[in-house]
């Protein structure tokens, strides 16, 4: 079971199992992540990677097990506080970026913000800061519909860390970017991760990626298991 030896876990994920119908996905996953850790998450492709991190985040149901955050078991919490957690402590990087089509870049990546309760303006200074970190100051004006996919997925990947949150979940973040744009990716999450004291959960299929990751992790069906 992949357990840290820091004493201040963040996250803490006991007996987690998720089937879809009949078909079990993973069962009996633990894990735990302190503050300040930078985590990669690996399997192959169908074993429960995107799952397992929307189950952490509340986004999807498991049908076994805990998930608690900050010592706060978010199961036991009504919609309206998981949805506040989420908002405010957790950034979350989606496989398919879900940006919204009818916002601009800065609006995209202000969101957050917005939610949190920062006005347009109080907002602005820090949105510019991040789509800086990710290459994309040139854009702030462009429409989603406007930009190459590397591009969207940079702005996934700002939205995500722009409220500074506590725990970055992101899945598959630097899948479509080049080689070089897909360092400076990493370089802005572990940048979070050593400045903001925040955790990193990364989903990757990148050796790369995996390589300059604290510890990294392997999703199996019988189990989540440190390498
Ligand atoms: N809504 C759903 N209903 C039924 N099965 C689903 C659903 N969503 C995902 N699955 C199945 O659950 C399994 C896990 O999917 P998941 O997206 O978590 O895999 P993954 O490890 O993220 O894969 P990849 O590396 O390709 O992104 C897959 O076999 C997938 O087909
Ligand atoms: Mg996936």
């Amino acid at each position: 079971m992949p357990e840290t030896p820091a004493t201040t876990a963040l996250l803490q994920v006991r007996g987690l199992g998720k089937s879809y119908g009949d078909v079990p996905v993973f069962a009996g996953v633990d894990l735990t992540l302190a503050a300040g850790e930078f985590v990669a998450l690996v399997g192959e492709s169908g074993v429960g990677k995107s799952t397992l991190l929307n189950c952490i985040a509340g986004l999807d149901d498991a049908d076994t097990g805990h998930v608690s955050f900050d010592g706060q078991d978010l199961s036991r919490l009504d919609d309206d506080a998981r949805a506040q957690v989420r908002r405010r402590r957790l950034g979350f990087v989606f496989q398919a970026f879900h940006v919204l089509p009818h916002l601009n870049v800065e609006r995209n990546v202000a969101l957050p913000l917005l939610l949190g309760g920062a006005s347009a303006a109080g907002a602005r200074a820090r949105v510019a800061e991040v789509l800086d970190q990710v290459g994309l100051a040139a854009l702030v004006h462009r429409m989603p519909a406007q930009l190459s996919g590397g591009q969207l997925q940079r702005v996934a990947i700002a939205r995500a860390l722009v409220h500074r949150p506590a725990l970055i979940l992101a899945d598959e973040p630097t899948g479509n970017l080049d080689p070089q744009t897909a360092a400076g990716v990493l370089d802005v999450l572990h940048r979070q991760v050593r400045e903001a004291g925040a955790s990193c959960l990364l989903v990757t299929h990148s050796d790369a990626a995996a390589r300059r990751a604290d510890r990294v992790w392997r999703l199996s069906p019988s189990g989540l298991f440190a390498t």
